[in-house]
């Protein structure tokens, strides 16, 4: 299968530049301008228009048992509506629970992946207890392909780890070469200030986000980048929310502690008025950490611009409004989380690159190149070049829409982010080579998705 990409303006960090792309075998095998190719060569016209690398969301949530209830996607759903929005690759949380086994669950959750996806995928491997079996598995997981690990320093009993296991996660990831991602927040400051607001007759959607304060973030963040500078570690904080977590990440770094920071697309255009909002409207923005004041997205957006924040993910995690009132007594009920794979890449470049916060670079580094890099896809993703995979995002900056629960492809039904404008959105979208997306349609294949191996980076 050949495709040529005509005139449009490739796009990749550190370089912007006009010329013709030609595909052969799902791989980019030339960049020039002027292309000649052979006859029967299926061509796309992008002139006056952008040419991304295929973006890659690293934190999703697809199949996802949690709090009494299943995340709403599957690989089908969740990937159409990813490409739709520009994304052709995500990393997924994979999380069996404290008292399932480590190794059954990978399988588990890579069962529900294969075959079923239209984009490329890869998982974060959870580490949610540490007992004599762990190693060898972990092993044996990152030997198949998994070079990344997730822990929760939050969900007490559920998800969460304590600090040995913490510890025994870093020092095993040490020796593997693998990076180490993190939900940062203190599992027993959040049980006590749930119990404390609960014990006040505080129950509705508004005290989730006093129940997890800042400063839990931010004591979550600093202890796990002081077990990383003692263990030597490289580790990523995930959905970071705010100024003070985004200090004590960088106060370590200033250090020489090897830490990520990413931080996921509610936090950006919500804030926590939103789940101050009465009843099912304030539980529908509901997520951890929570929405906070809307003094820290200046922050977030400053941090992204000068890569103090190396990416912006999602935390895709939809539960439907019957899901969300699980939580209609008491607010420790309500499901966490907010979707938003299908539109991280159109609200960033909106309320990122046209309102001038962030330049074209970074938003191309952020929301694919720097994930690529970390995660050890680079540059097989995350840039155009020859011999990379074409996953292409032929980008009309000229198109105007709404975000709208109602022409989503996320099963879910309602849309966090519902009324916002957009200004652009992918016109075609390519995974190795064949497009999967047209103006908003998705016209391709609904298995072509792969599960990517990553090796060890040994950072
Ligand atoms: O609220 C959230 N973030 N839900 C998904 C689970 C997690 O913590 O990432
Ligand atoms: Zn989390
Ligand atoms: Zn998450």
């Amino acid at each position: 299968m050949s495709l040529l990409i005509r005139n449009g303006e490739i796009v990749t960090v550190g370089s912007r530049t006009r010329a013709d792309i030609f595909v052969e075998n799902e791989t980019v095998t030339r960049i020039a301008k002027n292309l000649e190719v052979p006859a029967g060569v299926e061509v796309i016209d992008a002139a006056g228009k952008l040419v991304f690398p295929g973006f890659i969301d690293p934190h999703v949530h697809i199949y996802l048992p949690f709090m009494a209830t299943f995340a709403k996607d599957t690989h089908e759903t969740a990937s159409i509506a990813a490409l739709i929005g520009g994304t052709t690759t995500y990393i997924e949380m994979c999380c069996p629970n404290r008292n399932d086994d480590a190794l059954a669950g990978y399988q588990l959750w890579k069962s529900k992946a294969e075959g079923h996806s239209a984009c490329d995928c890869a998982f974060h491997m959870s580490v949610t207890k540490f007992v004599q079996e762990t190693e060898a598995q972990l092993r044996q997981i990152v030997a198949d392909g998994t070079a990344s690990f997730k822990i929760f320093l939050a969900y007490k009993n559920f998800f969460g780890v304590d600090d040995g296991e913490m510890y025994q996660t870093l020092e095993l990831a040490k020796r593997l070469g693998v990076i180490v991602t993190a939900h940062c927040e203190n599992a027993e400051l959040v049980a006590r200030l749930q119990q404390k607001l609960l014990a006040e007759g505080k129950s509705g959607p508004e005290w989730h986000e006093p129940s997890r304060p800042e400063l839990v973030e931010a004591e979550g963040t600093g202890r796990f980048a002081t077990f990383l500078e003692t263990t030597g570690a490289t580790g990523y904080v995930v959905h970071l929310s705010c100024e003070k977590a985004l200090q004590a990440a960088l106060a370590a770094k200033s250090r020489g502690v090897r830490i990520h920071v990413e931080s996921v697309l509610p936090h950006f255009l919500l804030d926590k008025t939103f789940a101050e909002r009465p009843g099912i409207e304030g539980m529908k923005h509901v997520m951890s950490p929570p929405l906070r004041d809307k003094k820290n997205q200046a922050v977030l957006w400053n941090g992204v611009a000068t890569g103090a924040i190396d990416t912006v993910g999602t935390d895709h995690c939809p539960f439907d409004t019957g899901q969300k009132l699980l939580g209609k007594d008491s607010f420790v009920n309500i499901p966490n989380g907010i979707p938003g794979i299908e539109d991280r890449v159109n609200l960033l470049y909106t309320f990122g690159v046209k309102r001038g916060r962030l330049d074209l670079d970074r938003f191309v580094d952020a929301a694919s190149t720097r994930a690529a890099k970390l995660f050890g896809l680079f540059p097989r993703k995350g840039t155009i070049a020859v011999g990379s995979d074409a996953d292409l995002v032929v980008y009309d900056p000229e198109y105007r829409g709404v975000i709208c629960a109602k022409s989503q492809h996320v099963n879910n039904d309602y849309n966090a982010f519902e009324g916002l404008q957009i200004e652009g959105r992918p016109s075609v979208v390519t995974v190795r080579g064949k497009v999967q997306v047209r103006d908003g349609k998705f016209i391709g294949d609904r298995g072509r998705g792969r599960f990517l191996k990553r090796e060890p980076s040994h950072f």
